[in-house]
């Protein structure tokens, strides 16, 4: 790392089990850069599992919490983040995290996130009726404001996490160039 140049953070983004954590995992060890996941910095504040924080207190404190840890992210840099699958519904979250590093959005399809929560119950907003229809019509919601708030997307169920850190790795070294660029000229 050159000495004195800012060197950006990584900020993953995208649905539910579209694989933030695993890439985030795989790009930490390729790059012994750190990594910090917002899902688990909130269980360790609250001291209480996701479901939980849903269960007694509710979706909004659940979301003030995210919204907190999201702030830290711009204490950092040359830092992973691997967010939670909301952390864009709030549009201050989305100036943070643009502001942040480079967002990179991990695009999934309805069938993957049913395939690979099928069995979990870690996720409330997915509990009771798991159909692909209440799929579908979350990420109709959503894909806008991930489409908003990234500066790069990957398409994560045809690629592997080899190729899909390689895509991310050639956008970085884009992305720092032109930051750089910006801050020259
Ligand atoms: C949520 C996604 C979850 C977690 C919480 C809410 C969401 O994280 O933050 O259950 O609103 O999409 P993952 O995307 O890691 O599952």
């Amino acid at each position: 790392m050159e000495p004195g140049k800012f060197v950006s953070n990584i900020i993953l983004i995208g649905f539910m089990s579209c694989g933030k954590s695993s890439v985030g995992r795989h790009l930490a060890k390729e790059s012994g850069m750190n990594l910090f996941d917002l899902d688990s910095m909130i269980v360790d504040r609250a001291g209480i599992s996701i479901p939980e924080i849903f269960e007694t207190v509710g979706e909004k404190a659940f979301r003030d919490l995210e919204s907190y840890v999201t702030s830290l992210i711009s204490n950092h840099e040359a830092s992973i983040f691997a967010t939670g699958g909301g952390v864009v519904l709030r549009e201050s979250n989305r100036d943070i995290l643009k502001k942040s590093g480079m967002v990179i959005w991990l695009r999934t399809t309805a069938e993957n996130v049913l395939k690979y929560t099928s069995k979990d119950n870690n996720r409330p907003l997915l509990e009771g009726n798991k159909s692909l229809e209440k799929i579908e019509n979350m990420m109709a919601q959503r894909e806008p404001i991930y489409q908003d708030c990234a500066h790069y997307s990957i398409n994560a169920w045809e690629n592997n996490l080899y190729q899909i850190a390689e895509k991310i790795w050639e956008y970085y070294e884009d992305f720092q160039n032109a930051g750089q660029e910006q801050l020259t000229s």
